[in-house]
């Protein structure tokens, strides 16, 4: 039977969205609570709907109640502290899963690839119903940061570069693309990121916002993309003879990012 999918995500596997005029809104992601959550980096997490709607990370198909990302379940004590982020998260109208602001430290272009990884978004979800995708609103003005998307994690060839100013907003299929944040600069970078199940509602979100399949690539010197694949090929010779060291298959895909 398949899922359901978003034709407009079929080419490359993301889409972006229009801009948002982050200005309008307050910092309401300061206030809010984070836990340690290590992946993709150094990052902390403020879930403001989670499996059982408490403030944790966990994968939705662990624990009681195991099902794939959808109906999250909305904290109070966060919600109340950010009504402009849920708003924006429930505007599609689509099944929400997980929804929460992710904090990443700066970092390099080269963590950037070695921390690429797929979601694991679709663990259990039910045959003939709507494929989870990632909505991913960036909240600071990271003019110097830009998403990394690929087909492969270890080959350049394709490779989109989305710039992260404030208001940025992509849809991504993160079970389908390699993905991780280039983040330079001194200050964490905040963005709210949204499972929502596809299906019509978020099509006609897609529509509305006019989603773009192709936008031009954030540039980046020759030097860099080359030092930075080079220094990717090297960490993952060394974590997988480290791995192989101790008897243990290399874990590719992640699921909390
Ligand atoms: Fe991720």
């Amino acid at each position: 039977m398949g899922y359901i999918k978003s034709a407009a995500l079929e080419e490359t596997g993301y889409v972006v969205l229009d801009r948002y005029n982050q200005e309008l809104d307050p910092q309401e992601w300061l206030d809010l609570e984070y836990v340690d959550w290590k992946s993709s980096g150094d990052t902390r997490f403020a879930p403001l709907a989670s499996k059982d709607g408490e403030i944790e990370c966990g994968g939705f198909w662990s624990g009681k109640t195991p099902r794939t990302d959808k109906d999250g379940i909305w904290i109070p004590s966060q919600v109340e502290k950010a009504p402009n982020l849920v708003r924006r998260a429930q505007e599609p109208g689509a099944n929400v899963g997980r929804c929460r602001i992710i904090e990443l430290q700066p970092n390099t272009y080269a963590d950037c690839l070695y921390n690429l990884h797929q979601d694991d978004n679709n663990r259990l979800n039910p045959d003939g119903t709507g494929w989870v995708v990632r909505g991913f609103f960036n909240l600071t003005d990271d003019k110097d940061s830009f998403f990394v998307l690929r087909d492969n994690r270890t080959d350049p060839s394709v490779e989109y570069r989305i710039a992260l100013p404030a208001g940025a907003q992509l849809i991504v299929d993160t079970q389908r693309l390699w993905h991780a944040a280039t983040h330079p600069g001194k200050d964490p970078r905040y963005c709210l990121i949204t499972s929502w199940t596809s299906g019509p509602e978020l099509d006609a979100y897609i529509e509305k916002y006019n989603g773009r399949t192709h936008v031009p690539n954030y540039e980046v010197s020759q030097e860099i993309l080359e030092a930075g694949q080079a220094e990717q090929t090297r960490r993952l010779a060394a974590r997988a003879a480290a791995l192989a060291a101790r008897g243990q298959a290399d874990q590719t895909v992640m699921s909390e990012a």
